[in-house]
């Protein structure tokens, strides 16, 4: 075998390897049209500043961060370590803690995105695209 060809080989030998070795490459989870939809339509009108059941509240980033007696919800890359994905996984009304509470669970989609999101470090962004606002009857004006 000539150098030269030896070369080209062992160049593809290597990047054959390397690719074999990266992980697949999935986009990671986005916050903001992923997690915030899930969050604003099964949880957050039970946790927020007037509704702060569990101590829990996810209207912005700073304060689903928050130091809670219990401890965090969240721990950025750990997913069971994380209440706020294992309350999710727990059989409906088996304990006061399977969530939500109501007894209906949330697609088994939905629980994976957020277990894929805290694993990725749960980037939660501050500012508007963070704020997640609870449902609230509004009176109309005037009345
Ligand atoms: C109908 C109201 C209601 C809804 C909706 C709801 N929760 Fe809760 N949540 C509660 C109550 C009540 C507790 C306190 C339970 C306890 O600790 O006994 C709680 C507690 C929690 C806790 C704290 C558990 C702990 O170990 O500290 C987490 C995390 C949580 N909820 C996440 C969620 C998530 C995520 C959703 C949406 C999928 C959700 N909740 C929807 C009422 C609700």
């Amino acid at each position: 075998m000539n150098r030269a060809l030896a070369v080209v080989l062992l160049a593809i030998a290597i990047t054959s390897i390397s690719s074999f070795a990266q992980p697949p490459t999935t986009a990671p989870v986005d916050f903001a049209s992923q997690i915030k939809p899930i969050l604003s339509a099964q949880c957050i009108n039970c946790h927020h500043s007037q509704a702060l059941f569990g101590n829990l509240n996810l209207e912005n980033r700073r304060r689903a961060f928050a130091r809670r007696p219990q401890g965090p919800a969240i721990v950025p890359g750990e997913p069971d370590k994380s209440p706020l994905y294992v309350v999710l996984t727990l059989p409906p009304r088996q304990t006061p803690k399977a969530m939500p509470p109501t007894g209906h669970r949330i697609p088994k989609e939905q629980v994976e995105l957020i277990r894929q999101w805290i694993k990725e470090g749960a980037k939660w962004p501050n500012g508007q695209a963070g704020v997640i606002r609870p449902l609230v009857t509004q009176k109309p004006p005037g009345s």
